[in-house]
């Protein structure tokens, strides 16, 4: 997790453009903030506790610079202080690195270091790679320092570092995602072949909106790669040159204009993020429908040769994978195997040129899954990335894409890529079958009857609701089929922007313990179906409001047993895409009455890059 941006170039702005920058990368964590600004022989360090969006650089001392790096950070290693904030200087002071990652072995290399009278002075794991740095620059440039010192560290990482008297930036890759940006790029050197960029400014970026006001012209840093940046022989501007970490060769690389607009990363009249997103779910699933039908035709060629699919996804995209495993099997009559990301290591004994691994993923960087990636390429597992975040790690290693089309998700808690990915996978379920045009059919109709319910009167139904349970100490969800993981993300969701203790169970699974949490007003969303399992489900209210639960039903029709009733529309097998909508809304209303920032919720991080 953790922002990353630096920036050298042609403007003596550096600081305030790195504040501008990390502010766009504030979701990937926010317990601190911090910048280095290099000066003539030494840096000028800013840094605090708390978040940068609180942070107005024309009150700070910034200093007139062309080249800074800074960080937002989420703490792994070491509490949330001043001084464990990043950049981290080398005791010597000479190096000031700024790190996403961890740093496995962070405690060997300390001890080391210590032996050699290095004095350390915070608990950060990161403030190893600076000392590695300057230990290494007794015998080496700078560039061929950090190459060595990246190779001593274990772990998913990726860093930025400076040298005191150097008008350069270094940047190394290995796990963790690093985004090169170059304004002005002279097309003309050929970055192709020489592994060279010219430009007028070089940003580096944890993420590409975060520069997207500047310049659309990225290099993507892979794995086990780094970048060195100094201005040119001539003067008038700056050279971008790519290296191999692992034995300092130059690699080819390629200049990729990207395609995202920046306005649409901005909040517009939306109070925060998340409901802005909530509502975009009116277009977003018409959108995830666009796919070209000869990839969803070839993945779902790749599913029903494969001897054993396995999806797999994380938090929030792992519960869309488990709600495939139930449309899959009803609408394909296919069994597919559904594990979280961080499971899929216990499945080795499984794989074979024959497995199929299909990815879902809002970030497209998520460690766990890119850990299973791993996995994967060594038994020569084909990979299928459905992904929101074009030209993330996920993407790029897949063999097969099948594009979220969500646009870009900056509220912490996923909404729109969410139901788009579930739009997606009913769709290749469909596929599967042999019946496209009918999920198609499906899906379109439901895009359609979200447009019409997703209004302004909808969403302050939700309030009333939340008004209602805001001060409760816990709630659970329940659902049948593939809304039992809807439950198991309505909980997730309510969780994470509401602190509302929160649980989802398979409807029928109540009784057989969890039964016994419920008190007099306890709420219970029950997502009930109108047609198939209505009876079953309602069984399952019915001993909940036996016990004195205040009952929220969502579902096309009301019933005797609900307390309050949420209207959702009857559509066929997209019911859990519509289902889990108002519970998003009813999430978000929850978080702003308990004054909880719904977009950045506490302890949390948009894309989690550590294992
Ligand atoms: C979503 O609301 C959560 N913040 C989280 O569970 C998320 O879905 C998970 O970390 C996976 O992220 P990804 O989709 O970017 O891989
Ligand atoms: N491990 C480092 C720390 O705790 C970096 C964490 C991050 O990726 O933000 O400071």
């Amino acid at each position: 997790m953790c922002g990353i941006f630096a920036y050298l170039g042609d403007k003596k702005t550096a600081g305030k453009l790195v504040v501008e920058g990390l502010k766009k990368l504030e979701y990937r964590g926010y317990d601190s903030f911090g910048i280095a600004e290099k000066l003539p022989n030494k840096f000028q360090i800013i840094k605090k506790v708390g978040k940068i969006s609180d942070f107005d650089p024309n009150k700070a001392k910034l200093a007139s610079t062309n080249l800074a790096i800074g960080h937002t950070r989420w703490a792994t290693h070491g509490g949330v202080t001043k001084l464990n904030a990043h950049p981290h200087l080398s005791s010597n002071g000479k190096i000031a690195v700024v790190h996403n990652g961890i740093v496995e072995n962070h405690d060997a290399l300390r001890k080391a270091l210590q032996k050699k009278g290095v004095k350390f002075i915070s608990q950060t794991d990161t403030e190893v790679i600076p000392n590695l740095i300057a230990a290494e620059l007794e015998k080496n440039d700078f560039p061929t320092a950090v190459r060595k010192a990246a190779k001593k560290i274990k772990g998913r990482y990726s860093f930025v570092a400076l040298k005191h008297d150097e008008e350069t930036l270094v940047a190394a890759r290995n796990g963790s995602p690093l985004i090169v940006g170059v304004e002005k790029f002279y097309p003309k050197n050929d970055g192709e072949r020489h592994g060279k960029a010219d430009g007028s400014a070089f940003f580096i970026a944890s993420d590409v909106p975060a520069f997207l006001a500047y310049t659309s012209d990225v290099s993507y840093l892979d794995d086990e790669q780094m970048v060195v940046i100094t201005r040119s022989p001539l003067g008038d501007h700056f050279h971008g040159r790519f290296f191999n970490l692992n034995t300092g060769e130059a690699v080819p690389k390629r200049i990729v204009s990207i395609e995202l607009a920046a306005g649409k990363a901005e909040k517009g009249s939306f109070e925060h993020f998340m409901l802005k997103e909530i509502f975009e779910q009116k277009e977003t699933i018409a959108k995830a429908l666009n796919q070209d039908e000869k990839q969803l035709k070839l993945v779902a060629q790749m599913i029903k040769k494969a001897y054993g699919s396995f999806f797999i996804g994380c938090g929030t995209a792992g519960k869309v994978c488990a709600a495939a495993e139930y449309l899959f099997a009803s609408i394909a009559k296919k069994h597919i195997n559904v594990i979280f990301g961080s499971e899929f290591d216990t499945q080795e004994a499984f794989l074979t040129p024959k497995t199929l691994l299909v990815a879902v993923s809002q970030s497209g960087e998520t460690a766990d899954v890119l850990e299973a990636y791993k996995i994967a390429k060594k038994k020569k597992v084909k990979t299928v990335g459905v992904v929101n975040v074009a030209g993330s790690s996920i993407a790029r290693s897949s063999d097969v894409i099948l594009p979220v089309n969500a646009g870009v998700e900056k509220a912490v808690a996923s909404t729109k890529a969410t139901t788009a990915q579930l739009a997606i996978l009913t769709l290749l379920a469909y596929t599967v079958a042999g019946k496209l045009e009918e999920g198609k059919r499906v899906l379109a109709e439901a895009a359609s009857q979200i447009n019409d319910f997703l209004n302004p009167r909808y969403s302050a139904h939700l309030k009333t609701i939340a008004e209602k349970i805001k001060n409760v100490e816990s709630m659970y969800v329940i659902g049948k089929g593939a809304d039992f993981p809807m439950a198991l993300e309505a909980a997730i969701k309510l969780q994470e922007v509401s602190y509302i203790h929160a649980e989802g169970f398979a409807a029928g699974e109540l009784k057989h313990g969890p039964l016994a949490l419920i008190e007099k007003n306890t709420p219970l969303i029950a997502f009930v179906p109108a047609e198939r399992f209505r009876h079953d489900v309602l069984s399952n209210v019915a001993e909940v409001k036996a016990r004195g639960g205040m009952i929220i039903g969502v579902s096309p029709k009301n019933d005797a047993l609900f307390d309050e009733w949420i209207r959702v529309p009857n559509v066929d097998t997209a019911q859990p895409i519509v289902n889990i909508i108002p519970i998003q809304l009813l999430a978000y209303h929850l978080a702003v009455l308990r004054k909880n920032n719904p977009d950045l919720p506490r302890n949390l991080a948009k894309s989690v890059t550590v294992k």
